[in-house]
């Protein structure tokens, strides 16, 4: 994987050739010696050359070309110190960008100059031994450790020597994981939103070491998230009304996918997917409980727009809101209340409001002649809410008309007949009327 970064200067190891000698016989320090064929003999340094892997000169037997004899005597100095000695030999590429700091000045300290018992004589091994020498924190307190990191091979992500990327990495981090990583990389291609920090730093998220838990993530749930969208955050912190999914579980992951999504906003899967994977039961609060709405639309027959596009965040802010019921806009919770500019805000982000502002039109269905019952039911002091009428998600009455509604203590029921040209009510609220727009009733109880 790595590329040759160091030529061998032949020039120089022919000449050391010439000065070849060596020395029979045991000497003491500082005896005069007779040079010979070798310094290596029976009796002499048989361990230099014993190793598996030897250094090309001790390989040969030849000593000379690094230890020089002082004065004829069984003294030596080496000619050249620290990485001198190996350039008389190799020859170092051009400089990179970022230069391991030992590469800088000694490469015995990773390389053993005789041989050793792998290719490249590292001391401490060609694994992750050479590198624990002096790293030897960098898998501290961790429980899980990433495959290539558990097998010792530091090698496979970083240069020993000097590299173009930071971090000494043998490529730029946008490629480094994906590289092993490939289903991650096809996840990433086919999809229609990736998250930016996927594209440039799989090391945002992942400790590439290993880490306490099983995907080396450096913190769990929001937290996770938080160091990069703690603006955002703070602002969903200070919502009136927070929602439940942020925090329990796997709070941002309870919708949103990691890495990249076939949805927008990066969500796991369509919203009413996501919503409805916990509301598909009663949810008891200390005060309330709030409905089972996958059971809502499980029986009903006329479901609203927004819900058959399953789009439940056309109304809903997921991750809690200023409005009651983590709504986007307002709208109002009771049964009665007075008709206000911007109350219904809401519903008139996707319907007319003239549907309920004059008091005759042809602009809704719901009209007795001209006389618009939506104007006469809402838009008065103590006018009758939206949701006095409809369900907000689905019913089994035409025009998602509810079946009952909360008064007070009671649950009135609503029952809705739907004719072609109008229609007929029977609630608690009054005796059972009929509206037609055709043939104006104009208030006459239904028969
Ligand atoms: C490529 C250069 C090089 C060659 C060739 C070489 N040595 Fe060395 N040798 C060194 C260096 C550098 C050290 C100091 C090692 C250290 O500091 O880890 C050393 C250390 C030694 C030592 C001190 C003890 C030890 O092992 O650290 C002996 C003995 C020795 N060499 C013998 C030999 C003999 C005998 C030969 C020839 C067969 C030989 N060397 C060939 C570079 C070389
Ligand atoms: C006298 C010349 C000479 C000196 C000085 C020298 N080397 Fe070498 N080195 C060689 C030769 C020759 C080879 C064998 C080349 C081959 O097999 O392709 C070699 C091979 C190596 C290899 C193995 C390369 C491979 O691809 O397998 C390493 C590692 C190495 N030297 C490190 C060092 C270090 C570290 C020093 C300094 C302590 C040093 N060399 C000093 C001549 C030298
Ligand atoms: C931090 C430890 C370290 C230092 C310092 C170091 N090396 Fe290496 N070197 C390695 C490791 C590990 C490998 C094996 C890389 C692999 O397996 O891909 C290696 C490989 C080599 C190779 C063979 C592959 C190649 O790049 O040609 C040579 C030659 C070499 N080193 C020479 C040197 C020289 C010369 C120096 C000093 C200028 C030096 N090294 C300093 C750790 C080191
Ligand atoms: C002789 C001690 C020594 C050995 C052995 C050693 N390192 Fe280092 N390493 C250092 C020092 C000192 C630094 C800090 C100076 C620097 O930035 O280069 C460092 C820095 C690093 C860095 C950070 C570089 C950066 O710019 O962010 C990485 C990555 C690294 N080493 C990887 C390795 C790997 C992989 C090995 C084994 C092949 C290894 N080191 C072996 C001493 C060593
Ligand atoms: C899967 C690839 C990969 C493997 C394998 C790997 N590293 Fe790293 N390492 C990285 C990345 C990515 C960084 C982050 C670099 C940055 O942010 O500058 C890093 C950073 C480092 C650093 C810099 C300081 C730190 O802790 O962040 C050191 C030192 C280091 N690694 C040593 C090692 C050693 C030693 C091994 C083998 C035990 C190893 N690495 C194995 C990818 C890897
Ligand atoms: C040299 C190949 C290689 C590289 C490069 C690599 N990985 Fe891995 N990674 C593996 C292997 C092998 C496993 C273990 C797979 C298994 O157990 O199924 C693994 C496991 C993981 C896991 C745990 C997956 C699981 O299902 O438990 C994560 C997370 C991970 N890698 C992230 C990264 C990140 C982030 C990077 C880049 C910094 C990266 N990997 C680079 C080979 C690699
Ligand atoms: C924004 C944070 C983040 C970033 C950036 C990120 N991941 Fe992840 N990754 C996660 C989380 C969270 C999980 C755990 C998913 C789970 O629990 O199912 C995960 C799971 C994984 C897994 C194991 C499960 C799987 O999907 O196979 C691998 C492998 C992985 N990530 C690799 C990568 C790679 C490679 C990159 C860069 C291309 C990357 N991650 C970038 C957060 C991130
Ligand atoms: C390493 C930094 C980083 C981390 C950690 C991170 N994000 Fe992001 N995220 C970004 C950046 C950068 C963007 C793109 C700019 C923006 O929208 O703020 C982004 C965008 C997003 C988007 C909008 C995507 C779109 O295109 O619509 C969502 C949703 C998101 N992040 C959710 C999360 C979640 C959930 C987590 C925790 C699992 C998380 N992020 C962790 C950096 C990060
Ligand atoms: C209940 C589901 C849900 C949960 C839990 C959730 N989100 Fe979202 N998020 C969404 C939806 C849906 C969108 C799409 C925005 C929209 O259309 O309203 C979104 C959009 C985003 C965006 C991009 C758009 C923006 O408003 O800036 C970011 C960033 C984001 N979420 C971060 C987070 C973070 C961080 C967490 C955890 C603290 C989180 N989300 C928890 C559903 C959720
Ligand atoms: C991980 C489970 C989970 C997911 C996913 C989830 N919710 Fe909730 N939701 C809750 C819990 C728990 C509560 C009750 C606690 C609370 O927020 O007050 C709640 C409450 C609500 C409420 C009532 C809020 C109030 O204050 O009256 C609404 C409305 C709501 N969720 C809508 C949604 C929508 C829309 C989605 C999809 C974007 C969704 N939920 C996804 C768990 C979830
Ligand atoms: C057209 C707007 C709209 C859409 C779309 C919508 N909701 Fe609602 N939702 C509301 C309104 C309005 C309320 C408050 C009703 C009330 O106060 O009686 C509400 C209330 C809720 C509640 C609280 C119920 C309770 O008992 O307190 C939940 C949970 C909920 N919605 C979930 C969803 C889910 C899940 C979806 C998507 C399948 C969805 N909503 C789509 C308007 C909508
Ligand atoms: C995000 C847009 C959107 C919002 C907000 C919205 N609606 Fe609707 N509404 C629709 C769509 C789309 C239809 C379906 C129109 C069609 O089928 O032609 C619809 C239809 C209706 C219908 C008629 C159903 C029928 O069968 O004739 C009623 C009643 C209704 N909405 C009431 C409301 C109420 C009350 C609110 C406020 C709580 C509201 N809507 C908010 C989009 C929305
Ligand atoms: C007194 C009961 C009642 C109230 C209160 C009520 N509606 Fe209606 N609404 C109906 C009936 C009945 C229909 C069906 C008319 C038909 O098609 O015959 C209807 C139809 C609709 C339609 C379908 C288009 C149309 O105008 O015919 C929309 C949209 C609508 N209502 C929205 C609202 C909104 C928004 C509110 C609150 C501001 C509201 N309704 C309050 C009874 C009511």
């Amino acid at each position: 994987m790595t590329t040759p970064s160091l030529i061998l200067r032949f020039r120089v190891l022919a000449s050391a050739l010439l000065l070849a000698a060596a020395a029979a016989g045991v000497y003491a320090a500082n005896a005069e010696i007779k040079l010979g064929p070798s310094c290596v003999t029976g009796e002499c340094h048989g361990d230099v050359v014993k190793a598996e892997f030897l250094h090309g000169p001790a390989n040969m037997s030849q000593c000379e070309p690094c230890h020089v004899p002082v004065n004829g005597r069984h003294e030596f100095t080496a000619i050249a110190t620290g990485r001198d000695l190996c350039l008389t030999c190799h020859e170092v590429e051009e400089e990179k960008a970022v230069v391991h700091g030992p590469f800088q000045t000694d490469c015995v300290v990773c390389h053993n100059p005789h041989g050793d018992s792998n290719r490249h004589f590292v001391k401490g091994g060609a694994g992750a031994g050479s590198c624990l020498l002096c790293h030897d924190n960098v898998t501290q307190d961790m429980t899980h450790l990433h495959g290539p990191v558990a097998v010792g091979e530091c090698v496979v992500c970083h240069e020993p020597h000097q590299s173009d990327h930071k971090g000494l990495l043998i490529e730029p981090r946008a490629t480094l994981c994906t590289g092993c990583h490939i289903d991650v990389a096809q996840e990433i291609e086919g999809a229609l939103v990736v998250h930016e920090p996927v594209e440039t730093e799989c090391a945002g998220c992942h400790n590439p070491h290993g880490g306490t838990s099983q995907f080396f993530l450096p913190t769990e749930g929001a937290d996770l998230c938080r160091s990069c969208h703690e603006d955002f955050l703070v602002k969903a912190n200070e919502a009136k009304f927070p929602h439940g999914a942020m925090t329990e579980g796997k709070a941002c992951r309870n919708c949103h996918a990691p890495h990249a999504s076939s949805q927008q906003g990066l969500l796991s899967t369509d919203t009413s997917g996501l919503c409805l994977s916990c509301h598909d039961k009663e949810i008891h609060r200390e005060n309330d409980t709030i409905d089972n709405v996958a059971a809502q639309l499980a029986e009903a027959t006329s479901l609203h727009g927004p819900i058959r596009e399953k789009n439940c965040v056309a109304c809903h802010q997921a991750h809690g809101s200023d409005v009651a019921s983590i709504l986007n806009k307002p709208f109002p919770r009771e049964f009665y209340a007075p008709y206000e500019e911007g109350a219904y805000d809401l519903c008139f982000e996707c319907h007319d409001s003239t549907l309920v502002e004059q008091e005759k039109t042809v602009a809704t269905q719901f009209r007795d002649g001209d006389r618009n019952l939506h104007f006469l039911h809402v838009n008065r002091e103590k006018g009758r809410t939206c949701r006095a009428c409809h369900a907000e998600h689905a019913s089994v009455q035409p025009h998602h008309v509810r079946t009952e509604v909360p008064f007070g203590r009671w649950s009135m029921k609503v029952e809705f007949t739907k004719t072609d040209t109008g229609g007929t009510c029977a609630t608690g609220c009054h005796v059972p009327y009929a509206y037609d727009r055709v043939k104006p009733v104009a208030g006459a109880p239904a028969q």
